[in-house]
């Protein structure tokens, strides 16, 4: 959830790290620091709040690090002890000669923290970090080899951990592992950067190593040495990161997640070249490894995501059982990893996920492979842990996605599971080829829908200001819109803070419906299809207690006029992609109205986008 960067070669250290934790608060922002290595020994700078403020306190000391060449920094998303400058990273040994960011969680911090008071460290902080400095500060006390030292302490510490480290005695020298956490070294001339995720070194190069879980890199600004945890040599697969800078500004956009939300024609489309070519040909999804043999065998699928990636499971299940006749689960991967779950080599386990980093999903993956299943991942970055845990991959090409609030990687994990669901079809012949043919050339015209609903943009815009002084929303829908209601809802609690509720609408009245009154906006999500008669009847119901009565509907019936106070219109499409359509004015909704209530649109408070804690 923090981030992390590190740099060693000839540069003016101090930018190139404030520049990389920039591209980094996505992942979270609640503290930050770097250290830098001056002439004589290691500085470090800290501060609490937003990224601004550590640049506020680096103006003061200016002429303290001018000169630095090499040095570390972090960005921050609490989880052990307050969002206090003590508890922001970096963080150091008893004696100060030691620095190191870290990201992750380290699981025995408490039995290690004791040991080491005992030994005579003094802690500073509340954080599980602090344990790491000086544990590696006594391995390197013993060896003083600090990459012998990293490797000693990794092997008493539990849980996940990218680590980066320096030394006052090693001016030039900086040291990197990681276990379950992401880290790759950037590779420039002369120079060698360190990040947690790529958007913190695209802006350098875009030649790129990416560490595995258990390997010791030591960078100095004119070699760089891969080990395993025994000290011996490694081969360096370097490979040309797949990304552009650009995917990294706001093209005019005011914020990050109103571009993302734009850009979503272009992401399907995009999805689509490669894999759909005309509505009579098959789909192609390479990496994806099951035969007709394994979906036969196969008794059930189980779905694990967690946050909005579990909403477009939800819709995944209804697809994959309506297209496959195979039955499914879902299940948040929180929820999955604490019990005994019936998973075997006859299940097939979907994980989602946007990061391909959530820490839940992980272990709920690694989890199912252990039992034999057969590992299919839905990320947006084929570069991640969990793409490497696959047998088959489904990769939703959304590009890279800033804003905290997800939007573009939902519709498109939207586009996997349909392709993913029509794939199988096709494998198990499940589904006559005339009816496949009729939706694969619906599915090729839904960058044109998704537009014909951008354009829209003002109507929305226009509710949104209606909305904004509520403090509830309910969102309600029936079938394969009820995931729609969910991310709808969550879409503007997590972004306007506003109380918002989806309930599968046959459900209000067993309790929900207690809230209504003339005060509670009530958004149908009535798209046409098997449940329109009966979510309109549950609209009247809420109509009848007063409710502010919203619709977003592709639907021409006349009778909406009376029943609702305010419609927001989608064009017409196939219900089974209905979801598709009806989330964007969720979206752009969401939006306007924490914009208008002037809230922090891309990065909400409390919030990472990036979860690598369970
Ligand atoms: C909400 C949001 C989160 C993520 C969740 C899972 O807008 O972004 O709910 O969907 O944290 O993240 P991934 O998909 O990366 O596993």
């Amino acid at each position: 959830m923090c981030g992390i960067v590190g740099y060693v070669g000839n540069k003016s250290v101090a930018d190139i790290l404030v520049d990389g934790l920039e591209q980094l608060e996505y992942r979270g922002y609640d503290s930050s620091g770097v250290a830098v290595m001056n002439k004589e020994e290691i500085t470090v700078f800290k501060a609490i709040g937003k990224l601004n403020n550590l640049r506020t306190e680096l103006s003061k000391h200016v002429g303290e690090f001018e000169k630095a060449t090499m040095g570390i920094g972090h960005i921050r998303w609490a989880t052990h002890g307050a969002p206090t400058v003590l508890n922001a990273h970096p963080h150091t040994c008893n004696c100060g000669n030691l620095v190191l960011v870290h990201n992750g969680i380290i699981e025995n911090y408490k039995e290690l923290r004791e040991m080491l008071t005992k030994e005579g460290c003094v802690f500073r902080s509340q954080t599980d970090t602090e344990v790491v400095a000086h544990l590696v500060a006594r391995m390197y006390a013993k060896t003083k080899d600090l990459a012998e030292a990293v490797r000693q302490a990794s092997k008493q510490i539990e849980g996940a951990y990218a680590l980066c480290v320096m030394h006052n005695n090693h001016k030039n020298t900086l040291v990197l592992t990681k276990r379950n956490a992401p880290l790759l070294v950037g590779i420039g001339e002369g120079e060698f950067f360190a990040a947690s995720d790529v958007p913190a070194i695209i802006k350098h190069t875009k030649k790129a190593m990416y560490l595995n879980d258990n390997q010791v890199v030591v960078l100095t600004p004119d070699k760089m040495t891969l080990t395993d945890s025994e000290g011996n040599i490694l081969p360096q697969k370097i490979e040309i990161l797949p990304w552009e800078p650009v995917a990294l500004s706001k093209m005019g956009y005011k914020h990050y997640m109103l571009k993302e939300i734009h850009e979503q024609p272009d992401v399907i489309r995009n999805i689509l070249v490669g894999k759909l070519h005309a509505p009579d040909e098959n789909i192609i999804l390479n990496e994806v490894k099951l035969t007709k043999e394994t979906l036969k065998n196969l008794n059930r699928i189980q779905i694990i995501a967690c946050g909005t990636s579990l909403h477009a499971a939800m819709v995944g299940k209804y697809i994959i059982e309506n297209f496959c006749g195979i039955a499914v689960d879902v299940e948040a991967s929180s929820e999955y990893i604490y019990r005994r779950t019936v998973t075997d080599e006859h299940t097939l386990v979907i994980g989602v996920s946007q990061s391909g980093e959530t820490a839940d999903t992980l272990t709920a993956i690694k989890q199912s492979k252990a039992k034999g299943s057969h590992i299919l991942i839905i990320t947006n970055r084929p570069d991640s842990a969990m793409a490497r845990e696959a047998d088959s991959l489904v990769p939703v090409n959304a590009g890279i996605e800033v804003s905290v609030a997800a939007t573009k990687s939902y519709t498109a994990q939207l586009m996997a599971f349909y392709l993913l669901a029509l794939y199988m079809a096709e494998v198990k012949e499940s589904v006559s080829k005339e009816e496949l043919k009729n939706l694969k050339a619906e599915m090729m015209i839904l960058p044109q829908k998704i537009e014909q609903v951008l354009s829209t943009t003002e109507e929305i815009q226009k509710s949104a200001r209606k909305y904004s002084s509520t403090k509830d929303f309910i969102y309600v829908a029936r079938g394969i819109n009820f995931p729609t209601a969910l991310e709808g809802a969550l879409k503007l609690k997590e972004i306007s803070y506003i109380n918002a509720t989806g309930y599968p609408a046959g459900e209000l009245k067993h309790g929900p419906i207690a809230m209504l009154d003339e005060t509670m906006p009530v958004l149908s999500i009535l798209m046409n299809g098997c449940v329109y008669e009966k979510l309109l009847s549950n609209s009247e119901e809420a109509k009848a207690r007063n409710a502010r009565m919203i619709a977003l509907t592709n639907s021409k019936d006349e009778k909406l006029d009376d029943l609702f106070e305010n419609i927001i219109r989608v064009p017409d499409v196939d219900e089974l992609y209905s979801p598709l359509l009806a989330i964007i004015p969720l979206q752009l909704l969401a939006y306007y109205i924490a914009e208008f209530l002037g809230k922090d649109v891309d990065q909400p408070r409390n919030l990472a986008k990036s979860v690598t804690v369970e």
